[in-house]
């Protein structure tokens, strides 16, 4: 059955690790990421950005992770990443996933905690928990730009807008950037541990792939409890289509490419669980 962030983050924050939240764009990666928590016995986030959710609406996303998670026997969640407005963020509440983000960071402050209040509003009387944003993780994901204003997340405001807004997790700008790295980011790692001392809700990194496991295992040590991998999947799975297509161009069955795109991404997957530290988790009964 598919389950929601809050226990998950919950008993992640409590056990010093982080469940990795990976991005899906079709059938073959939600196969990947199933069969890689599966065989690592770990909890697992799947998520859809608003451009994936165009591009084959949430019913489609909905009926395919919901598929994968009746196989499995470890807790799956269905969340809405970068969630652009309180209109799609209904829309992915109704459609039953399982955990929302709304992403207001590019408004005011102000703003921002007026938005994600009343997402989080909406979604906690059906048990439904909300992820925020507050600073800007750089780069580019999906129509959003992270701009060029200083991308990272002020510990106080931090605080004051868990406060007022009430959401369950919180995304924070440490200097990481969605996308391919074309310089070596450098982490404020001790923003991390500024920010948790002040904030009681799981914080959430983004823009991780291509971000190296050392920083990453950092972070995780120093509070953040959910791992956002979107850009490296893509790549993965594009590698596995194009090593088969290069081999023997003449193929036109869809299932010979995509069974090593899916292949590829779970080994990526499952490679990112241990960095996490989420593997053996689903075990423990959460
Ligand atoms: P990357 O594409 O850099 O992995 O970022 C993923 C992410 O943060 C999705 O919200």
């Amino acid at each position: 059955m598919l389950t929601t962030t809050k226990k998950l983050l919950m008993a992640a924050q409590a056990g010093g690790y982080a469940v990795g939240a990976f991005n899906v764009e079709n059938m073959e990666m939600v196969q990947a990421v199933m069969e890689a928590a599966e065989e690592l016995k770990a909890p697992v986030i799947m998520q859809t950005t608003p451009g994936t959710v165009r591009y084959a609406g949430l019913d489609y996303f909905y009926a395919n992770v919901r598929a994968a998670a009746e196989r499995a026997s470890v807790p799956i969640v269905l969340h809405l990443d970068h969630g652009s407005s309180f209109e799609l963020a209904m829309q992915a509440f109704r459609a039953g996933y399982t955990s929302i983000m709304i992403d207001g960071s590019r408004k005011s402050f102000e703003e921002n905690v007026i938005l994600s209040k009343a997402v989080a509003d909406a979604c906690h009387p059906a048990g439904i928990p909300v992820e925020a944003e507050l600073g800007k993780v750089g780069g580019k994901e999906d129509d959003l730009s992270g701009g060029d204003d200083d991308p990272y997340t002020d510990p106080a405001h931090a605080e004051e807008f868990v406060k007022a807004t009430g959401v369950d997790s919180l995304a924070v700008g440490i200097g990481t950037a969605h996308g391919i790295y074309k310089v070596k980011p450098v982490l404020d790692v001790e923003r991390v541990s500024k920010i948790r001392e002040l904030v009681s809700v799981p914080l959430v990194l983004h823009g991780t792939s291509g971000v190296p496991n050392e920083a990453v295992r950092e972070c995780v040590k120093r509070g953040m409890c959910k791992v956002n991998y979107a850009t490296d999947l893509r790549i993965a799975f594009s590698k596995g289509v194009k090593e088969v297509l290069k081999a023997d161009p003449d193929i036109f069955d869809p299932k010979k490419y995509g069974a090593a795109g899916r292949e590829e991404v779970k080994k990526y997957v499952m490679s990112k669980i241990l960095v996490c530290g989420s593997n053996g988790k689903a075990a423990q009964g959460i």
